[in-house]
């Protein structure tokens, strides 16, 4: 049997592979919406593909050198091609932002650079790149705001990422993002709110608000005021249909008391937070210009929970920032103990190029990083496990959101993020169900129906 032939025959196919954060793969997505105008379909391999887009993450050493090593993988791809079929590739995201002239230098045979804040243009780009040899770079930060210029983004299965913020103001000094993502800008209300009702029309129920700062989102509203967060949250909660609302990454010093409050006010808005507090140590914490203590960290927290009392916490953690000593990791270590989280990502400090932190002395030895992180991520891991086998035996509302690895499996996540497998039928996909929770398993939870007919 042959494949029914479409009457457009795909003429180009696209692979993008995504680094980095959730606002990289929002921007995925946006890029292959862009492209598909054109003529461009998404294959799910490099090897077959005409064009290949690299959304690339600047944020540590590792990530970035990655990009290298798979421009290299791609180079010996394109050029064992023995079908005569091009390969353009193009590097976006933030490496290309931040070290546009080394990609061209190391690798002249890129043929497209855009930035997190132009690849809007990508067609105008492509058609560029067509026509011409070496690269096309286009990495300035354009006055008009990509958003504009965007289709209506395309629905894949019941969760969906919405940027709704971008940049960064704040300039911690160990950070490469508000040099890769330019200035803060927030969405105006009546477009994310129209982003929204078309996600939710086309069967979404949970949407996770992207902002690299996305608690300081100051977004024009339809009445000419601002408004912001959670201002914009209760107004998504009046959507028809859209069960679950989330929203990543915050940052402490814009964590506002209408926003904490909505978590009291807003039944959609899931019992979770990802707030990153990044060390313990006020030392640190100032020489890493957080702009909030220790304590003002606390606070937050109480304040949270006194608004909803099961908030779900998880944070970020950097170790061996240049001159924290042993107390300086004690007291981060102290904060965790103290603070309780239900998940967190540490890592060890990178330098990055242009950051002030690069040029701070007394850079901590690798050995020690190793050491702190090993210790951290212990502890992490065991607040994860507690806070798991916690849920064990406890009826939770998990929304149904994708096919498991095993036939009849469903994929779902808990209020708290957590993923969890239950036997169902596909036709639950998308539907929140009740679930007693039966099991831990390695960071997920097994769970069945408390009315078993549902299933
Ligand atoms: N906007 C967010 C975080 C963005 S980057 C915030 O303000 O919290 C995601 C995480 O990467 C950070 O929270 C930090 O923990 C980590 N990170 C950023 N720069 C880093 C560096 N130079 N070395 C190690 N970790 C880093
Ligand atoms: Fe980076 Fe700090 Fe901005 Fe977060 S707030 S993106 S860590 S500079
Ligand atoms: Fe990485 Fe850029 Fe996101 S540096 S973490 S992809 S904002």
């Amino acid at each position: 049997m042959t494949a029914p032939t479409s009457p457009l025959p795909p003429r180009r196919k696209l692979f993008i592979k995504t680094y980095g954060c959730q606002m990289n793969v929002y921007d995925s997505a946006r890029m292959a919406d862009v492209l598909a105008p054109q003529g461009f379909v998404s294959t799910p391999t490099p090897e077959d593909a005409d064009m290949v887009i690299l959304n690339t993450c600047h944020i540590r050493e590792k990530a970035a050198e990655k990009v290298f090593s798979d421009l290299g993988r791609l180079r010996s791809m394109k050029t064992a091609r023995r079908n005569g079929q091009d390969m353009m590739i193009a590097v976006a995201g933030c490496v290309a932002q931040a070290e546009g002239a080394e990609i061209t230098a190391r690798a002249p045979y890129v043929d497209i650079l855009v930035g997190p804040q132009s690849y809007h243009r990508l067609p105008e780009l492509v058609a560029r790149a067509d026509r011409k040899n070496g690269a096309v770079v286009d990495t300035e930060f354009p006055s008009e705001p990509k958003f504009d210029f965007l289709p209506a983004p395309r629905a894949e299965g019941p969760t969906a990422f919405l940027s709704v913020q971008e940049g960064c103001d704040k300039f911690c000094t160990f950070c490469v993002v508000p040099y890769t993502r330019g200035a803060e800008y927030s969405r105006p209300a009546v477009d994310v709110l129209r982003e929204a009702q078309g996600l939710v029309a086309a069967g979404v129920r949970e949407i996770t608000l992207l902002g690299q700062n996305v608690n300081a989102y100051h977004g024009d509203a339809a009445d000419g005021s601002t408004w912001g967060l959670g201002r914009l949250a209760r107004a998504l909660a009046e959507i028809d249909g859209l069960l679950r609302i989330r929203y990543t990454t915050s940052h402490p010093r814009d964590m506002n008391d209408d926003l904490m409050a909505a978590h009291r006010d807003v039944p959609q808005l899931m019992p979770f937070l990802h707030l990153p507090v990044q060390s313990g140590s006020d030392t640190i914490l100032a020489e890493m210009n957080r702009q909030h203590t220790r304590d003002d960290y606390r606070r937050i927290i109480d304040q949270l929970r006194s608004y909803k009392s099961d908030i779900a916490l998880s944070s970020d953690f950097i170790v061996g920032f240049p001159g924290e000593t042993d107390a300086d990791f004690k007291a981060t270590i102290d904060l965790i103990e103290e603070i309780t989280f239900a998940q967190a990502f540490s890592f060890k400090y990178s330098q990055r190029p242009g950051t002030p932190a690069t040029a701070m002395k007394k850079h901590v030895a690798e050995e020690i990083k190793s050491e702190r992180l090993a210790i951290i991520q212990a502890l992490i891991d065991k607040q994860l496990d507690a806070f798991n086998e916690s849920c064990v035996g406890r009826e939770l509302d998990v929304l149904l959101t994708h096919k498991g690895r095993h036939d009849g499996q469903i994929v779902g996540r808990t209020p708290y993020l957590q993923p969890v497998y239950v036997t169902a039928e596909q036709t639950q996909i998308g539907k929140v169900a009740r679930l007693r929770i039966t099991e831990v398993a390695t960071y997920s939870l097994g769970a069945e129906f408390v009315d078993a007919h549902a299933a």
